[in-house]
């Protein structure tokens, strides 16, 4: 097993030259002040919840001497960035978010970070599907803030949990499939001249989503986006999160590289410039006119199925493991040839699983990306999966993404709004583990099978399921014969064989949407992300580190990943 230290957040590592901490008395100072401005402002509100649009809208926290002091801290910042790292903490404080996608895993370990640890912020608007506000308000509290990842913020402010919380997020009616992403003009206005970065995490994630949604959301609903951000008046940063597997790479050592301009922009979505440059042939508005053509021409009860098998073709026939790789790869396309003048991030996080340490080990949400297999597994319903074992698999826990996205935002937010050259690849930044410290995938179903054997799942009856070491095959043949083989002769009835039948498939439909995944020979390089980590100073390794390559995977793994998954996704509550 690649281990390589105990510590995730090691203070001083050899390869890494930290940054002294000095922060300088006057921020320390500003930092305190806003502190104290924070917690008078909790008690101001408390009255207030009930209309919190107009709070939020009317002035909240938005008075000019708060403004002054919000730019003389980030003018300090840029001068002293070498000795005091890159103010993560500075940055945020005072800022307005627009954050997309919150009611996700990702955005709402993100939110909660910022809660927790920066509450000095000013105003987080989140975008949330809804058919009103009263509707949004309900997701955000449901969704949102009652999630059992929100408890340490809950524990930190007590009584008056609520009325922080709701002093810092506004829900806003919106949908990325829809124009001006779904909100309301007057709303959309006044985030418009208020809002300093925003961050896009929505997508829809499902491998094989028909593509005509995929599209609409992964694509076109990132076009629309930076539409949007184009039109607000001091935005710092408009920040993207892809996908590592957005590169159609499948083999070597994967770098951090934009797609660069020149490809094709989505009519409707601002400008709409002429499609001279494509990838590989690849034309954007001709998938979008493929997609509806197939709306068109569906009957209504093969339209599901027309639209994911055409989403999954197309996807095969460019060389992207899936409809979410594509559409998700389409969106940085279609950013980098709209952004223009604005200055722009893109994260690209390999696979994302519970969180490392905070706000606490092990919380995840959603039965995701390799958990499905596990837990099959440690349930006895699948003896190994169709893999090849000496493969690293690139996992990064939520935490680690999160704090490296903050970073990254405080680094090029903090610029005077400077683009970045076009041909530059400095704001793409992959948030990975294969190169830096790769988890072997045979190392990691080793853990699994210790795990399940020392902390089995129960049967219905109570007893304890008996697994055996997880087995990995080179054919989705293969994998279905040893099922048929180890299956119990016993006479079973219809219905049992209607359900055997029907698994059967299943395992086939998984083997064959995660082969592109079990069989990936690439290694995604996080070189970037690593630079960053350099410019961290002390403190700010200690509350905001991200240091992927001192996991100790098996730690990770069997004493926080399999443990939160078990506990938050299949809600088990007694666990060795
Ligand atoms: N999870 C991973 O392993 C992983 C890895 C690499 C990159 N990423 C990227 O990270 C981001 C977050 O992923 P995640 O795992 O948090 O995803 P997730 O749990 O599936 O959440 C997706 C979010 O997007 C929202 N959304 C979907 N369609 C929308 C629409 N039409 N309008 C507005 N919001 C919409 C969803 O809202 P509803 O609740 O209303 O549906 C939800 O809040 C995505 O961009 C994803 O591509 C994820």
């Amino acid at each position: 097993m690649g281990t390589v230290s105990l510590n995730l957040f090691p203070i001083i590592s050899s390869r890494q030259k930290l940054n002294r901490n000095r922060v300088s008395t006057d921020q320390r100072l500003l930092r305190k002040k806003s502190i104290t401005d924070t917690s008078l402002r909790v008690n101001q509100i408390s009255a207030k919840i009930s209309s919190l649009y107009s709070c939020a809208y009317n002035g909240k926290n938005s008075g000019v001497l708060e403004k002054d002091s919000v730019s003389l801290t980030d003018g300090q910042l840029n001068s002293e960035m070498h000795d005091d790292g890159i103010g993560i903490v500075d940055f945020f404080c005072g800022k307005k978010l627009l954050i997309t996608g919150a009611t996700g895993f990702l955005a709402k370990v993100l939110v909660e970070k910022i809660l927790r640890t920066m509450p000095e912020v000013d105003t987080i608007f989140l975008l949330i599907k809804a058919k009103d506000e009263e509707a949004a308000m309900e997701r955000l509290m449901n969704e949102i803030i009652k999630t059992e990842l929100f408890k340490c913020l809950r524990e930190k402010h007590g009584m008056l949990f609520e009325n922080f919380i709701l002093s810092k997020l506004v829900p806003v009616v919106g949908d990325m499939r829809k124009t001006n992403i779904g909100i309301e003009e007057e709303v959309a206005n006044r985030i418009a001249t208020e809002v300093d970065v925003i961050i896009n995490s929505a997508a829809t994630t499902t491998f094989d989503e028909r593509f005509d949604v995929a599209l609409d959301i992964n694509t076109k609903g990132a076009a629309r986006i930076v539409n949007f951000a184009k039109k607000c008046e001091k935005l710092k940063l408009y920040v993207h999160v892809s996908t590592a597997y957005a590169s159609r790479q499948r083999q070597g050592k994967i770098i951090e590289e934009s797609f660069g301009k020149g490809h094709y922009v989505v009519s409707g979505a601002g400008k709409n410039e002429a499609p001279d440059k494509h990838v590989l042939g690849l034309n954007i508005q001709a998938e979008i006119k493929l997609a509806s053509e197939m709306v068109e021409s569906s009957k209504e009860n093969e339209m599901d199925r027309n639209l994911k098998d055409l989403g999954m073709r197309r996807a095969q026939k460019y060389g992207w493991q899936n409809t979410y790789s594509l559409t998700k790869a389409m969106g940085e396309m279609v950013v980098e040839d709209t952004k223009g003048e604005l200055p722009v991030i893109i994260i690209r996080p390999s696979i994302i699983e519970s969180t490392l340490r905070e706000p606490f080990s092990g919380w995840i949400e959603g039965n995701r990306m390799m958990d499905p297999i596990i837990l099959l597994y440690g349930k006895g319903k699948l003896p190994g999966f169709f893999s090849n074992p000496d493969m690293a698999l690139d996992v990064v826990p939520a935490d680690i993404v999160v704090n490296s996205t903050l970073a990254a935002i405080a680094k090029h937010g903090g610029k005077e709004s400077k683009v970045e050259d076009n041909n530059s690849n400095d704001h793409v930044y992959q948030i990975t583990s294969s190169v830096a410290n790769p988890l072997i995938t045979r190392d990691l179903l080793d853990l699994a099978f210790q795990h399940f054997s020392l902390s089995p799942c129960f049967d219905r009856e109570g007893n304890p399921i008996q697994i055996s070491a997880f087995k990995f095959f080179s054919s989705i043949e293969d994998l279905l014969s040893d099922m048929k083989s180890t299956s119990s002769n016993d006479e079973i009835s219809p219905r049992q064989e209607i359900i055997r039948r029907k698994s059967i498939e299943h395992f086939k439909y998984m083997a064959n949407l995660y082969q592109p995944y079990t069989f990936f020979d690439g290694r995604f390089d996080n070189n970037k992300v690593e630079k960053l980590l350099e410019c961290l100073s002390e403190e700010e390794r200690k509350d905001f580190g991200f240091d992927v390559s001192s996991i100790d995977w098996e730690d990770y793994i069997t004493r926080v990943h399999f443990h939160g998954v078990r506990k938050h996704v299949m809600k088990e509550t007694a666990l060795k």
